[in-house]
């Protein structure tokens, strides 16, 4: 089994990125479990809170510690990721260059209204989980637009999309794989 941990970079109610990461972890292939984090109780960093950490924090590093792999699903917010998501990883990545995150497989997904499904915020991540030394599953981006209409009643519906996604999830645990001298499972999609 791999472990899989799920991010969303909104914590609203009606987030459309938790939506995806929802129907991502529902359609996971068998050898697969997504657990999803919600980042709503995590503060702003302050770096004096790091000999106490608060109690959510440790959670989420724990809780990153614990897993293979992750999903990381953002919004595009003027240009950039969403301020959630870097704000988390700030807290995890700590301490620079040896953190729970090095090494660790990531699948970077974007989303937005517009056609574009928050492309711009793909770099962002991108540079992040770069200097965060974690495995960026490599591949076709992905980046869900025209969320209006592929997101119905809080799930994906937009199968292109769906499919896109989860080659990216299984190029995601091809890394794993490598990283922890697993044998490779071969694209399930
Ligand atoms: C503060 C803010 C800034 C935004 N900036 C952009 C943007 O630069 N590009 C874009 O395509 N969409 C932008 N949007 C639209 C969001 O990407 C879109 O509403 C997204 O679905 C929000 O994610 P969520 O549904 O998971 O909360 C912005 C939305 C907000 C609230």
């Amino acid at each position: 089994m791999f472990k899989i941990l799920g991010l969303a970079g909104s914590i609203r109610r009606a987030s459309v990125s938790k939506a995806i990461l929802r129907t991502l972890a529902e359609k996971a292939p068998g050898d697969v479990e997504v657990t999803i984090f919600d980042l709503g109780d995590i503060p702003m960093f302050n770096q004096d809170l790091e000999d106490d950490l608060p109690a959510s924090v440790r959670a989420l590093r724990e809780a990153v510690a614990a897993c293979d792999g992750m999903i990381v699903v953002s919004p595009e917010y003027n240009h950039g990721m969403s301020g959630v998501i870097k704000n988390a990883i700030d807290w995890v990545s700590r301490p620079g260059y040896a953190s729970v995150l090095v090494d660790k497989g990531v699948a970077i997904i974007t989303t937005s209204e517009s056609p574009l499904g928050g492309a711009r915020a793909q770099g962002d991540l991108h540079k992040m989980f770069l200097s965060c030394l974690s495995r960026i599953a490599p591949g076709r981006e992905v980046s869900i637009g025209g969320t209006q209409k592929g997101v119905v009643d809080g799930k994906l519906v937009d199968e292109t999309q769906i499919r896109r996604a989860m080659t990216l999830i299984d190029a995601m645990l091809d890394e794993v794989c490598l990283v922890q001298g697993r044998e490779k499972r071969g694209s399930r999609h």
